[in-house]
């Protein structure tokens, strides 16, 4: 058997810190305690639910994921958040509108506690947004400094003995790449000089790194995802995540695109739109905002297919995304992809999905679950990229010179088999021989 890696307990409370506190981080934070409280089941979360099967199949040793390595407690999370709206967590989610107001009551009085802490918001990275709670600050610095003072208080405040921050605020516009973002000493000059190329998101995560505490980005818009931010996350052995939860119409692409390439089916042309009416459709219906978003949605497709590797199947294929705001569907998207694909002597076929998805509903326990993992990341020792954690991101973050890798089936294996690793099992090759597998 391998050796393991030392893991640290998970003792002591957890805080889970959202910048953004609308769809996404009260449908988290409300699920948590709706489950906590034994009136939900953790349906999506694959720390929570999830198996993971150890040794060869004769053994039959199957525990659950949460069983067998040690994440933190769902009684030991405590949540906060900052958000450019004051009101509390029970007023933001009734405003989503994602859960009914009869499940919402019933964790009523925990929802009306937390409440979010002044924002670092300029509208020049998200258009659509005009908010009132809104730090104010000399610079970017000062603001950086500012939330250092939060997640300090926090933390004392919650008497935690761990914190992780996941993104869960407005997606930024599309920022072309700095050379301040080159080095950790350039980032800091552009902080105290008010850098335009320095957004909102990339203040938090300074923040955060600078604290060691491991930051996760559920927005597709440029972030840590650059080479000051992570000699931060490396210089202070923080692990680090993102981007973009990958949920509804990508997940989608990403169970469906593998199977056709297992089968070496051809695709032609791959048409994706969507319509949604909440906030987040609304930003993303700023030209700037959607070119965040069309980056990350575009790129998986691509990864997968390899159109170089295999130009007769893939080399021509055509691939379209368009998200519409439509504000009568509010956080319940529809999303209609058609494919076009080809088999045997290039006989064509058709495939029409339409995905009736909740978006807040999907992206909630990818949330939980990154929380989770980041954490035990943490305490397990690791920095940097968790490119592990791929298997919950539509734009997974890699070391540089390596491609992301999209399949999410090779990325449940990755993540199972980084799990195995850390507890010192055996890695599973899923050899089809009888004594190996
Ligand atoms: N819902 C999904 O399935 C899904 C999937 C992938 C990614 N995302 C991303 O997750 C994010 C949240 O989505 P949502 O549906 O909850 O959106 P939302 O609009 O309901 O919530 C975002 C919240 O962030 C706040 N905010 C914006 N900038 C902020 C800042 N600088 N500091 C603090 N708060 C700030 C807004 O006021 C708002 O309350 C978006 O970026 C979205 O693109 C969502």
């Amino acid at each position: 058997m391998a050796k393991g890696v030392n893991i640290k307990e998970a003792k002591g409370k957890l805080g889970i810190l959202l910048p953004g506190m609308g769809a996404v981080g009260t449908t988290l934070i409300a699920g948590v305690e709706l489950i906590r409280n034994g009136f939900a089941k953790p349906f999506g979360s694959v720390a929570l639910m999830g198996t993971i099967r150890l040794g060869k199949r004769t053994e039959d040793r199957t525990p659950k994921i949460k069983d067998f390595v040690p994440l933190a407690d769902l009684q030991d999370l405590v949540f906060g958040g900052w958000d450019l709206f004051p009101e509390n967590a029970y007023e933001s989610a009734l405003h989503a509108g994602v859960l009914n107001k009869e499940d919402l009551d019933k964790v009523r009085p925990q929802l009306e506690a937390i409440k979010p802490m002044k924002a670092v918001f300029d509208n020049y990275y998200v258009k659509r947004l005009h908010g009132t709670h809104v730090k104010t600050g000399s610079t970017k610095m000062d603001l950086a400094e500012q939330l250092m003072d939060d997640i300090k208080n926090f933390k004392k405040e919650h008497h935690l003995d761990r914190l992780v921050i996941v993104w869960c605020a407005s997606t930024e516009i599309y920022l072309e790449h700095d050379p301040i973002y080159d080095s950790l000493a350039s980032f800091e000059k552009g902080l105290r000089e008010n850098h335009i190329a320095i957004s909102n998101s990339m203040i938090y995560a300074y923040a955060a790194l600078k604290l060691g505490v491991p930051y996760v980005n559920g927005a597709p818009h440029t972030c840590h995802d650059m080479p000051a931010l992570l000699e931060l996350a490396k210089k202070n052995n923080v692990p680090v995540a993102g981007k973009d939860f990958k949920t509804g119409q990508t997940l989608m692409k990403t169970i469906l695109a593998p199977g056709l390439k297992a089968r070496m089916l051809g695709v032609k042309g791959w048409f994706s739109t969507n319509i949604l009416g909440n906030r987040d459709g609304e930003v993303l219906d700023d030209p700037g905002s959607f070119k965040s978003k069309e980056v990350t949605k575009l790129s998986a497709l691509e990864f997968i297919f390899q159109p170089k590797k295999y130009p007769e199947l893939y080399g021509d294929l055509y691939h379209k995304v368009r998200i519409n705001y439509y504000p009568p569907r509010g956080d319940n998207k529809e999303g209609w992809d058609n494919i076009d694909i080809f088999g045997w002597l290039g006989y064509p076929m058709q495939i029409k999905v339409d995905f009736l998805c909740r978006d807040s509903i999907l992206a909630a326990p990818v949330a939980l679950d990154l929380a989770l993992f980041i954490d035990l990341a943490q305490r397990a020792g690791m920095s940097g990229i968790q490119e592990w954690l791929s298997f919950y991101l539509k734009s997974p973050m890699v070391a540089e010179g390596l491609y992301p890798e999209h399949d999410l089936f090779i990325q449940s294996m990755k993540m199972k088999n980084t799990l195995r690793y850390l507890m010192g099992e055996e890695l599973i090759t899923h050899l089809g021989l009888e004594y190996y597998d």
